[in-house]
C-alpha cells in the first residue's frame, strides 16, 4: 500500500526509521518532507500528507513532530481526516477498531524506535470494527458538513 508520511524537524529521525519499517513490510512510503534536520513548521508538512488523504489520492497517512500534537491538531482541520495521536500500544489498536484513525501521529520526541515500529505495524494491521462505530463518526461527518461559523 502507497503510505503518505511526513514530519517536521522534530520527527525526522523517526519517519526515515519508519519509512524502512514500511518498505521492509512490502508498502510504499511517499515521503512527503521534510528531508533534513533544519527547523521547519509543522503544518506546512502535516498539510501535506492530509490533503492527499482528505481527497482521496492516499488511502492512509504517518505524521510525526516532537510530540505529535501539533501535527494531529493540523491534519484534523481536513475533512474526512481521523488523525490519531498514538504514542502507545493500546491506542494504536483502538485507533483503528473504534475510530477508523486513517492518519496515524506519532511524537517522535517522546517514543522510541522500537515501540513506535510495532504501532505502526499495530496501526496497520487492526481493521475498522464497524458496527455502532460506524454511527458515531457518521456524527462526526456530519459536524464536518455543517462548517460552522461563529
Ligand atoms: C517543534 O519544536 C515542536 O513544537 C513540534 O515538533 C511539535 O512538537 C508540535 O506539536
Amino acid at each position: 500500500m502507497q503510505i503518505g508520511i511526513a514530519s517536521d524537524h522534530g520527527g525526522f529521525e523517526l519517519k526515515e526509521e519508519l519509512k524502512l519499517y514500511l518498505k521492509s513490510m512490502g508498502h510504499e512510503p511517499i515521503d512527503l518532507g521534510t528531508f533534513n534536520e533544519e527547523s521547519v513548521d509543522y503544518p506546512d508538512y502535516g498539510i501535506l500528507v492530509a490533503e492527499k488523504i482528505s481527497k482521496g489520492d492516499l488511502k492512509k497517512g504517518i505524521l510525526i513532530c516532537g510530540t505529535g500534537i501539533g501535527m494531529s491538531i493540523t491534519a484534523n482541520k481536513f475533512r474526512g481526516v481521523r488523525a490519531a495521536l498514538v504514542n502507545d500500544l493500546f491506542s494504536a489498536r483502538f485507533c483503528r477498531e473504534h475510530t477508523d484513525a486513517n492518519i496515524l501521529v506519532i511524537g517522535g520526541r517522546i517514543v522510541g524506535k522500537e515501540v513506535a515500529r510495532e504501532i505502526v505495524r499495530i496501526w496497520l494491521e487492526t481493521p475498522f470494527t464497524g458496527e455502532r462505530h460506524q454511527r458515531r463518526l457518521e456524527k462526526i461527518e456530519a459536524l464536518e458538513k455543517k462548517n460552522f461559523k461563529f
